[in-house]
């Protein structure tokens, strides 16, 4: 009789030993497919506590940087929660000891315990969190304390969950990093770093920037407006810059200073041919395929070539000078102007179904003067950026400069400001500029000044007062002042 029961507890102490290496073996499969940690700390109690003949068991991954706490029980009712489970005295003890423990008549999570066995979870010498099983079933009813074999057996399981979830961790760290790398690559490339290049805080350039990033989603025709120098080929970059176009070219085309009689073949390209010795050219809309075109003064092209854009947005596909094929293109039209495009529409000289087309959202740049709080801002930006590009520290500008420049009318906006700054820190030998470095128009401060205009100066004032009588078209302005469309661009342009 003592015999057969001998044998009887035998095998089936062999047959637990078999079962629990098949559960080890179930584990270790299941960890490397788990992706998971809630799946994966789940599956490890539920087998731990079925294993150990344990009434009742849970497992706690403790909150890290990589993870939020991960709590998984069995026949527990009411669990207390991750952070009082860590702050159990059975849980501190496995955490201190970094190996299993098995004790009996312990308190664990508040409650009496007749016996309880733990393990903790540990990687490279980091407690991750632990397991626990309580109360061990006597085979045939009753209680009985946890053993050496069933130490071992939870030891093991931890042994083989510990790195399985460090993994899952770690891969967790990855993707977020990833994530943020690709967030910080977007901000960079894209509408986030906008604050750093188009600087301003004032309303009307918060709304600017607003505008900028809704627009630069779709592919829709932006129409930026403002006077000369207030910044439009850089909000035109900057909208490029921040569209899924982003890593396509960006072409810059002035319908203003390139002949008539080359505006065609540079906007559209040329075949091979059409006058003696002219080789085959792409044109600015192949070549900007992917990518964006921005037609500054858009109010001067010439009409037979604003036809031609009107059909090059309507069919997105574009004939060269002197073919016949017709070639696709994917381009962003984003245009500017100066000029009082309703007044040219009016007087027959911009075609109205051409101007819905290009302004589905229009972009207005206030002139500096209406935005006199953004002078600061622009003075550090610019002193800086000077500064940085000759690789020395910046000048500072002394308060009565400042003043001045705060009260100055800025006729040629922003690009005038960079200007003058750029003048400032190339005469002045020190540290400081003061209000007598500023070279402002109109005799106002400035060597050698006495107040009346010089001729360069009554020129520009006359070809601004020509150019604000037409509305902004220059061609119309050079017309009137008998000078051809280029000279005039220049002198209006580098003044
Ligand atoms: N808000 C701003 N923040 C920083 N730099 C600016 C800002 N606005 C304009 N600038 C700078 O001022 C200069 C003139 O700007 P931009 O050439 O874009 O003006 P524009 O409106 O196209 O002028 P124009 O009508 O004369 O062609 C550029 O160097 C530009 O980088
Ligand atoms: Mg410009």
């Amino acid at each position: 009789m003592a015999v057969r029961v001998a044998r009887s507890s035998e095998s089936f102490d062999l047959r637990k030993k078999v079962l629990r290496l098949e559960t080890l073996y179930d584990v270790s499969r299941a960890l490397n497919v788990l992706r998971d940690e809630q799946a994966l700390v789940d599956e490890i109690v539920a087998r731990a506590v079925a294993l150990l003949d344990a009434e009742r068991g849970f497992g706690v991954v403790f909150e890290e940087q990589s993870g939020p706490a991960v709590v998984s029980t069995v026949s527990f009712p009411t669990f207390p929660g991750s952070l009082a489970a860590a702050s159990d005295p059975f849980v501190l003890d496995l955490c201190r000891a970094r190996g299993p423990l098995s004790r009996t008549g312990e308190t664990v999570l508040g409650s009496a315990a007749g016996s309880v066995v733990g393990a903790p979870l540990v990687v490279r010498d980091r407690v991750l969190g632990v397991l626990v099983a309580l109360e061990r079933e006597a085979r045939g009813g009753g209680a009985a304390a946890f053993d050496d074999g069933d130490r071992r057996f939870l030891e093991s399981v931890a042994a083989l969950a510990a790195p399985a979830l460090d993994a899952l961790r770690q891969l967790r760290a990855l993707e977020a990093d990833v994530d943020r790398l690709r967030e910080e690559n977007r901000a960079l490339k894209g509408s986030l770093g906008i604050d750093e290049l188009l600087v301003g805080d004032s309303a009307g350039m918060r709304r600017v920037k607003e505008l900028v990033v809704r627009a630069a989603a779709s592919r829709v025709g932006v129409l930026i407006r403002g006077e000369s120098g207030t910044g439009k080929e850089l909000v035109a970059r900057l909208l490029h810059a921040a569209s899924p176009r982003r890593d396509g070219p960006f072409l810059a085309l002035n319908c203003a200073a390139v002949p008539e009689t080359l505006l065609e073949a540079e906007l559209f390209g040329i075949e091979r041919g059409v006058a003696t010795g002219v080789e085959a050219r792409q044109g600015k809309f192949e070549l900007a395929t992917g990518g964006t075109i921005f037609l500054d003064e858009i109010a001067d092209a010439p009409l037979a070539i604003q036809a031609k854009l009107l059909r090059v947005l309507q069919e997105r596909e574009i004939e060269r000078l002197g073919g016949r094929r017709r070639i696709p293109v994917d381009v962003r039209v984003v245009a500017a102007t100066n000029a009082d495009l309703e007044r040219s529409i009016r007087e027959k000289r911009f075609r109205e179904d051409l101007y819905y087309r290009i302004r589905v959202v229009e972009i207005p740049l206030p002139p500096l003067r209406e935005r006199r709080e953004d002078i600061p801002r622009l003075i550090g930006h610019f002193l800086s950026r000077i500064a940085a590009r000759e690789g020395r520290r910046p000048k500072s500008l002394a308060r009565e400069a400042v003043a001045r420049l705060l009260d100055y009318p800025f006729p040629g906006n922003v690009r005038e400001l960079e200007n003058l700054l750029e003048g400032a820190v190339a005469l002045v030998p020190g540290e400081t500029i003061e209000a007598g470095d500023l070279q402002l128009r109109g005799g106002r401060t400035g060597p050698g000044s006495d107040g009346s205009l010089d001729l360069a100066t009554l020129e520009l004032e006359h070809i601004r007062r020509v150019l604000e009588s037409v509305g902004g078209n220059k061609s119309e302005a050079a017309r009137i002042l008998g000078i051809n469309r280029r000279t005039l661009y220049r002198k209006h342009v580098s003044n």
